[in-house]
């Protein structure tokens, strides 16, 4: 057919937007309350069941809890585990640890999703940089979520960002659109894309989640036998950082799920 190819995402309206902007301040707000729950002795249960509590008492539903079976509010993947860690009241996070969280909520129809990952106590300086350039690359990718641009150049944003580090980008596991459901088209890879796949014309309104997972060795990842955890091949730490973004018409991508005091120049509460 010829002519304009209609997009395969629908962008969300002005009103829409302004729900998913309600949804994902509240999950900033649950995120910066669950960065002062970090310490060594505190289990991935007890974070779970706080975070589970903050999210209730800010109004909101925890979407991921029954996703798809997953038994509980938040994931909390610990060290070499990447995402979807399952809170467990024996796991307990001890100094030196690095800890990510990652959570999402359903507010009057509308998804938020986002993850930090912090280390527990004093962590190693290879950690250290491996958290801040996981977080870096996010907003180096989102430079190029624009109107007018295309999906990949996110993807490539945050390739090229992390390249001369060395580290492994997760491939198994991408981001994604998101609004009234969690998951919603289009996938987000978050590794280098070849050029003659740009991906989707991005449009204002298009809400995505996008998030790195970045470990300081391999790229290659399974899946534990509960089926959810997913952990690094060679054992080595793995960091995961992820926002819920809103295209506008003009400039910028708009960060829906910020912590409060959270900047995007790597100034605030981080
Ligand atoms: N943020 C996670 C993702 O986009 C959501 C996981 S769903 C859960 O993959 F069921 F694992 F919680
Ligand atoms: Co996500």
């Amino acid at each position: 057919m010829r002519g304009k190819k209609k997009a395969a995402v629908r962008p969300k309206t002005e009103a829409e937007l302004a729900k998913m902007r309600v949804s994902c301040a509240k999950l900033g707000e649950v995120h910066a309350r669950l960065k002062e729950m970090i310490r060594p002795g505190i289990s991935t249960a007890e974070i779970d069941e706080a975070g589970e509590r903050f999210i209730r008492e800010a109004g909101g539903e925890p979407n991921f809890k029954n996703y798809q079976g997953y038994p509980a509010a938040i994931c909390v993947s610990v060290n070499d585990e990447v995402v979807h860690g399952i809170p467990k009241r024996d796991r307990i996070l001890e100094e030196g640890d690095i800890v990510s969280l990652d959570c999402g909520l359903v507010y009057d129809g509308f998804h938020s999703d986002a993850a930090r990952t912090w280390g527990v106590g004093e962590v190693h300086p290879n950690a250290a940089a491996l958290i801040a350039h996981t977080r870096e690359s996010f907003f180096a990718g989102i430079r190029y979520a624009v109107a007018g641009g295309h999906l990949h150049d996110i993807s490539n944003g945050i390739a090229a960002y992390l390249q001369p580090y060395g580290y492994g980008i997760v491939r198994d596991l991408t981001g994604h659109g998101i609004g009234r459901a969690l998951h919603e088209e289009p996938v987000i890879p978050n590794y280098r894309m070849p050029v003659f796949n740009r991906g989707i014309l991005l449009e204002p309104g298009m809400t995505l989640a996008v998030e790195p997972m970045v470990t300081l060795g391999t790229w290659r990842v399974y899946w534990e036998d509960d089926g959810w955890t997913v952990r690094t091949d060679d054992g080595a730490p793995a960091a995961h950082y992820e926002n819920t973004i809103a295209i506008r018409p003009e400039g910028e991508c708009e960060i829906l799920t910020l912590m409060p005091g959270e900047e995007a120049d790597g100034s605030g509460a981080v």
